[in-house]
């Protein structure tokens, strides 16, 4: 799979430069290592795992350069061109599509998570680990900030219990975290993914408490 990954590399490294909102190259190596550490303890497919995790984020980029919205899904033909490339069966072709058409799904939003092979929950799994703890506080601003949302708006409350969109922006990063990145340890698939998740969301939740009281200028 190494040498696989590396016939990648070169493509990847030249889609995803100068991608400045946090879904960058090294956000998908670290999803790839993530996905494999992952994949010793509950199994799969490895080289599915790997390849998948680490050309899942490519909508991105098709969205950065349209300007227009782009599902995981429609970026499929542009991540079956990479494929072509590299020496993978047509299964294993299939299955690394279907990892990253589905990788993008929560419990918390309107269809809930939908498959049950363990390649694609590894994927989910791996790519949300990556929005927690300090690394997804760090990129949470990194994401906001590029897209011109601010860090927090005190007069806008929070829509709790509400169904999560992603297609519609939080008002600030300070909404995103209690909308989204707050409840994806409990939405974490893996018994794996659990363990790794709790002392993120902890870390996320002492940062949050610290902030606000920064905010009412209490510290
Ligand atoms: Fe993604
Ligand atoms: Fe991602």
């Amino acid at each position: 799979m190494d040498k696989l990954l590396a016939k990648l590399e070169t493509r990847v490294q030249d889609m995803f430069h100068g991608e400045k909102s946090g879904h960058d190259i090294h956000h998908l190596k670290r999803t790839l290592n993530l996905a494999l550490k992952l994949q010793e303890k509950e199994g799969g497919d490895r080289l599915v795992i790997g390849i998948a995790s680490y050309l899942h984020d490519i909508h991105r980029i098709i969205q950065n350069e349209t300007g227009k919205r782009c599902s995981p899904k429609d970026s499929l033909p542009k991540v079956n061109e990479l494929l072509d490339e590299i020496e993978i069966t047509e299964n294993q072709k299939e299955s690394i599509l279907h990892c990253i058409e589905f990788h993008e799904e929560y419990a918390f939003s309107k269809e809930g998570v939908t498959v049950d092979d363990i390649e694609s929950l590894i994927v989910q799994d791996a790519d949300n680990l990556d929005g927690i703890g300090a690394i997804g506080i760090g990129r949470t601003f990194t994401y906001n900030g590029a897209h011109g949302v601010p860090m927090w708006e005190p007069d806008i409350p929070f829509a709790d219990g509400e169904e999560y969109n992603d297609e519609v922006h939080d008002p600030s990063a300070v909404h995103h975290f209690r909308n989204k990145l707050m409840r994806l340890a409990d939405n974490m698939n893996t018994k794996t993914a659990k363990k790794i998740a709790r002392s993120r969301h902890k870390f996320m939740e002492e940062y949050l408490e610290e902030f606000f009281e920064e905010w009412k200028g209490e510290k």
